[in-house]
């Protein structure tokens, strides 16, 4: 009898090691009972994960970016390709919530600093650390049709956010001289060729009655 429960005990204890594991993201560790799965996201600091989730975005930069400093593997696939939107700025050491969202003031542990939206991508220009962010608002979004869910394919993402993008000016004043200077240029060609053309008009007009006498 004895045998039996320690051969059954020991099924139960192989069968929750096999399960876990991390089904949603491949660099994470588990172990423990309960299964406890986790990342590091920096030296010495491990960010506990939900396996039965999806990892949040901010998670999976903190941890690329430690890989990466690290010298380990990064990602191989779902780099951005042309049908991606392309974040510009690369990604950074993100600083994120508990709860997985991007802080709304993002610093890539610089002193230089900027304003993200909810998929972490810059929304305002780059600033020092007095830089203020409003606090970033995230809407679920759980579609239904008279009252079921709905099961969708090929989803392209966009994140709307409640803040717009306050990008200012400053970066484009080159170019906006540039087409100032090529319309005002365009103006004084067009009125100088205005006055001319008049000008021989009223020539002819004026040449035309002279001719005339002359006959
Ligand atoms: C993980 O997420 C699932 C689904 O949202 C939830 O039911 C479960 O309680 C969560 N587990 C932990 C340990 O938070
Ligand atoms: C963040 O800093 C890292 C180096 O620490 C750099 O490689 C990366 O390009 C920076 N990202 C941004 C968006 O500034």
């Amino acid at each position: 009898m004895k045998i039996w429960i320690a051969l059954l005990l020991a099924t139960f204890a192989v069968g929750a090691s096999a399960q876990c594991t991390c089904e949603s993201f491949k660099w994470a560790t588990c172990d423990g009972t309960p299964c406890q799965c986790g990342v590091m996201v920096g030296t010495g600091e491990m960010q506990n994960l939900n396996c039965s989730n999806l990892v949040p975005k901010c998670f999976l930069m903190k941890a690329e970016m430690y890989r990466a400093r690290k010298g380990l593997s990064t990602r191989t696939g779902g780099k951005p390709d042309k049908t991606a939107f392309v974040d510009n700025d690369g990604i950074y050491d993100p600083d994120c919530e508990t709860t997985g969202a991007f802080r709304a003031k993002q610093c890539n542990n610089t002193k230089e600093c900027w304003c993200v939206n909810s998929a972490g991508v810059r929304r305002t220009d780059k600033g020092d650390e007095s830089l203020r962010c409003e606090k970033l608002d995230q809407a679920k979004f759980e579609p239904s049709v008279d009252g079921q869910k709905l099961e969708m394919e090929d989803i392209l993402v966009y994140y709307v956010d409640e803040e717009g993008p306050t990008f200012t000016m400053k970066r484009l004043t080159g170019g906006v001289i540039a087409v100032i200077v090529v319309v005002i240029l365009a103006v004084a060609a067009g009125l100088l060729v205005l006055y001319l053309a008049r000008r021989r008009e009223r020539g002819y007009s004026k040449a035309e009655p002279r001719e005339m006498e002359a006959m």
